[in-house]
């Protein structure tokens, strides 16, 4: 098969490996938060090798997208989507310079967190993939109630490749064989 991915070298897989455990560490007990990071980053990786991206920023960026929960629940009371863009960063950047990271990574995956629950915030395939794969993971259980064709209007309308739009139209579309024929 045609694969996109770009393999990550031995130092940038260990990277990866503790950023991976800085994020587990950081959320500590909270394992509904660890699991669904863990979620989002699988999707990312399999859109990856569908989508031209810098590997390291968009798994980076998967497993740190919702860091910054915990202190908006904190700080204001809430996990709205907004005050996750507010805090998630700091925290993102604190995790991610204790690592050694570089500069321009730090900063990139510091944007996207700081966006990612703003439609288009951020014009690059990184952003695009994240922002698929939280939808792959987040939509699950949320369609049971809805028809096939309500589940394809909402995806239309809300995935942003076509890679995560066909992924998300096979695992959500109960008749999706039928309609491809
Ligand atoms: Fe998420």
């Amino acid at each position: 098969m045609f694969d996109l991915l770009v393999k990550p070298s031995p130092a940038q897989k260990s990277f990866l490996e503790a950023v991976r455990a800085g994020m587990e560490n950081y959320f500590a007990t909270d394992r509904r938060r660890i699991d669904h990071a863990l979620q989002v980053c699988r999707y990312a990786r399999d859109l990856l090798t569908y989508i031209e991206a810098d590997t390291v920023l968009t798994l980076t960026a998967a497993y740190l997208h919702d860091i910054g929960i915990h202190e908006a629940e904190r700080k204001h009371g809430s996990s709205a989507g907004n005050w996750q863009e507010l805090e998630g960063p700091p925290v993102a950047m604190a995790l991610l310079s204790q690592l050694g990271a570089e500069d321009d990574l730090i900063e990139k995956v510091a944007e996207i967190v700081g966006n990612h629950h703003t439609p288009g915030a951020v014009d690059s395939p990184e952003f695009r993939i994240l922002w698929d794969a939280d939808a792959l993971v987040n939509f699950a259980g949320g369609f049971a109630t809805k028809t096939d064709g309500q589940i394809e209007a909402i995806l239309h309308r809300h995935m942003v490749t076509e890679a995560g739009f066909r992924m998300a139209r096979k695992r959500f579309l109960a008749d999706q064989e039928r309609q491809e024929r």
